[in-house]
C-alpha cells in the first residue's frame, strides 16, 4: 500500500467524489451530485485529501490520486452497507431529520455498525492529516467523527457541515442515541447548517439535553480537567459552481439541444421540469397530483403542457424508496393513460441520471422548474436552474420547506401539501408575463452569483480558522 502524504486539508464524506465506471481503461469517473459538485473544486485548489467510501460493498482500494485530489478509500462490507448506510443513515437518521415524512426505524445493531464505521472514517482521516491540519467532516452519515477525531488528534482544526435539515427537539429527541449524536457533533469547532432554523434546533437540543450555555450560536462545551471550549453552530447555506452553469448555458450546442428537446417533446406550449433523486422528501407525488389535476380540470389540454420528470435512482434497496418508486410510476402511468394521445405525453418520466450538459439543456428548455420538496436541506437543483437561465427567462416554483427558500425569495413560493395552491402556482408560473419573469430571475441570479460554492466554503473555513485561533 502506498503511504499517503500528510495533508493540510482533509475532507471526510461518506462518498468519494468518484464512482467505479466498469471500464478498465478509466476505472473511476467523477460522480454527479451536490456534495461533490460543491467540494471537489475546494479540495483540488488546496492540494488536500478526500476520505470516503468508494460506493460498492467489499471494494478494497489503495489510496490514489484522481484529477489532482488525493483519495483515501474506506472499505465497507456488505453487512456494513446494509446496517450503516442503508440502515442507520438512510432508514433512521434520514427520515427522522426530514421531519418523519417516512417512519424512522430504530435498530440497535444498526447503531453499533454506525459507531464502528464512523470510527473507521475517523481513523482514516487521522492517519492522513498533517499536524495541525484542518479536517472538514460532511453530513449525517458521519456525525460521530468530529468527537472521535478530537479525542485521537486534539491538534486538528475540525469542522462539520450538515447538509440535511436538523429537526426540532420534539422530533430529534425520539432518537435513542440522541446524546451520543450531539456529543459527536460537538467535537467540531464549527458545526455548520443550511438554515438559521437548523442551527437553532441544534443549539436548543444541546441546551435541553446537556444544559450548556448556547448564546448566539456559541456553545460552551465542558472539557476534561475543567473549563470549557467554544463550539460554534451557525448557518452556511451551500451553493453551486455558478459560473460553470452559466458557461454551459451560453454554449451554442447546449442551447441547440434545449430547442431540440422542446421539439422532441412535440413543442408543447409549456414545458414543466422536475429534477430530483427519487426520494420521498422531494414531493414528487404532490407535483404529479397537481399536474394531473390541471389536466383533469381542463386547465391544461392536449399539447398545452408536458412535465419532464427526471428522477435519478437512489437507495434502491431501502423499502421506503422501493414503495415510492412504485407509487410514482403508477401515478405517471395513470396521468399519461388518462390524458395522453398518440402524439402527446403529459408526463415524461426518466428514471436515470444525466450529464451536466444535458441537465443545463433541460433547464433552458423549461418554462417552469417545479421544486416541491416536503423537506430539503437546501435543494441545489433550484440554484442550478437559476444559474442556467442566462436568458433571464423561466420561473422557479419553490417549496418553502427547501433551504433554498431562505435565499431565493423571488421564486413563486409554495406549500406542496396544499395541492390547490400548488396548481395555482403552476398556472401563475406558466402564465407569468415576460417582464415579471425577467425581474424575478434577475434578483434570483444575483443571489446565486453572490453566494456561489466558493463563497460558501470561504465563509465556513474563515469562521473555522477564527474559532480555532480564539482558542489557541
Ligand atoms: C443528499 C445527502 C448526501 C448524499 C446525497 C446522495 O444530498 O445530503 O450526503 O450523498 O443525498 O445520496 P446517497 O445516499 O446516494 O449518497
Amino acid at each position: 500500500m502506498t503511504s499517503a502524504p500528510a495533508a493540510e486539508f482533509v475532507v471526510v464524506a461518506n462518498r468519494l467524489p468518484v464512482d467505479r465506471s466498469g471500464d478498465d481503461e478509466e476505472p473511476w469517473r467523477r460522480s454527479p451530485g451536490g456534495l461533490v459538485t460543491a467540494l471537489e473544486p475546494v479540495v483540488r485548489r488546496s492540494g488536500g485529501a478526500w476520505v470516503g467510501w468508494p460506493g460498492q460493498a467489499d471494494l478494497e482500494v489503495d489510496p490514489f490520486t484522481f484529477d489532482g485530489v488525493h483519495l483515501v478509500p474506506v472499505a465497507l462490507s456488505a453487512a456494513e452497507v446494509a446496517q450503516y448506510y442503508e440502515g442507520f443513515s438512510n432508514d433512521t437518521i434520514w427520515p427522522l431529520y426530514h421531519d418523519v415524512i417516512a417512519e424512522p426505524t430504530y435498530h440497535r445493531a444498526w447503531w453499533d455498525a454506525y459507531v464502528r464505521v464512523n470510527r473507521r472514517f475517523a481513523e482514516a482521516a487521522a492517519a492522513v492529516a498533517a499536524p495541525g491540519a484542518t479536517v472538514w467532516v460532511h453530513d449525517y452519515q458521519l456525525q460521530l467523527v468530529p468527537r472521535m477525531l478530537r479525542e485521537s488528534r486534539p491538534d486538528l482544526v475540525i469542522g462539520y457541515f450538515h447538509h440535511i435539515p436538523f429537526p426540532a427537539y420534539g422530533i430529534f429527541s425520539q432518537l435513542p442515541w440522541r446524546a451520543q449524536v450531539l456529543e459527536g457533533l460537538l467535537g467540531a469547532d464549527v458545526v455548520g447548517f443550511q438554515r438559521v432554523a437548523d442551527a437553532g434546533n441544534f443549539a436548543r437540543a444541546v441546551r435541553r439535553r446537556f444544559g450548556y450555555d448556547t448564546k448566539a450560536g456559541s456553545i460552551q462545551v465542558p472539557v476534561e480537567g475543567g473549563g470549557t471550549r467554544q463550539a460554534v453552530a451557525r448557518a452556511y447555506p451551500i451553493s453551486i459552481d455558478t459560473e460553470t452553469y452559466e458557461e454551459l448555458a451560453r454554449r451554442p450546442d447546449i442551447q441547440a439541444r434545449a430547442a431540440e428537446i422542446r421539439a422532441e417533446l412535440g413543442d408543447p406550449r409549456y414545458v414543466l421540469l422536475g429534477v430530483d433523486r427519487l426520494d420521498y422528501t422531494k414531493g414528487i407525488r404532490h407535483r404529479l397530483k397537481a399536474v394531473g389535476e390541471l389536466f383533469e380540470d381542463g386547465r391544461f389540454a392536449v399539447g398545452d403542457a408536458t412535465l419532464v420528470q427526471v428522477a435519478s435512482p437512489s437507495r434502491e434497496r431501502v423499502a421506503a424508496y422501493m414503495q415510492l418508486r412504485d407509487e410514482i410510476e403508477l401515478s405517471v402511468g395513470r396521468i399519461n393513460g388518462d390524458h395522453g394521445t398518440v402524439g402527446f405525453t403529459p408526463v415524461l418520466y426518466l428514471h436515470h441520471s444525466y450529464p451536466r450538459e444535458e441537465m443545463v439543456a433541460l433547464y433552458l428548455a423549461a418554462d417552469a422548474m417545479l421544486v416541491t420538496a416536503l423537506r430539503d436541506g437546501m435543494n441545489l437543483v433550484a440554484k442550478e436552474y437559476v444559474a442556467s437561465r442566462v436568458d433571464g427567462r423561466g420561473v422557479l416554483v419553490l417549496s418553502e420547506f427547501a433551504g433554498a427558500a431562505d435565499e431565493l425569495t423571488q421564486a413563486v413560493r409554495v406549500n406542496p401539501h396544499d395541492i390547490e395552491g400548488l396548481k395555482e402556482a403552476i398556472m401563475a408560473a406558466v402564465e407569468m408575463p415576460i417582464d415579471e419573469q425577467r425581474r424575478r430571475m434577475r434578483a434570483l441570479r444575483r443571489r446565486v452569483r453572490d453566494n456561489d460554492v466558493a463563497a460558501w466554503s470561504r465563509r465556513f473555513l474563515d469562521d473555522l480558522r477564527r474559532v480555532h485561533e480564539a482558542r489557541s
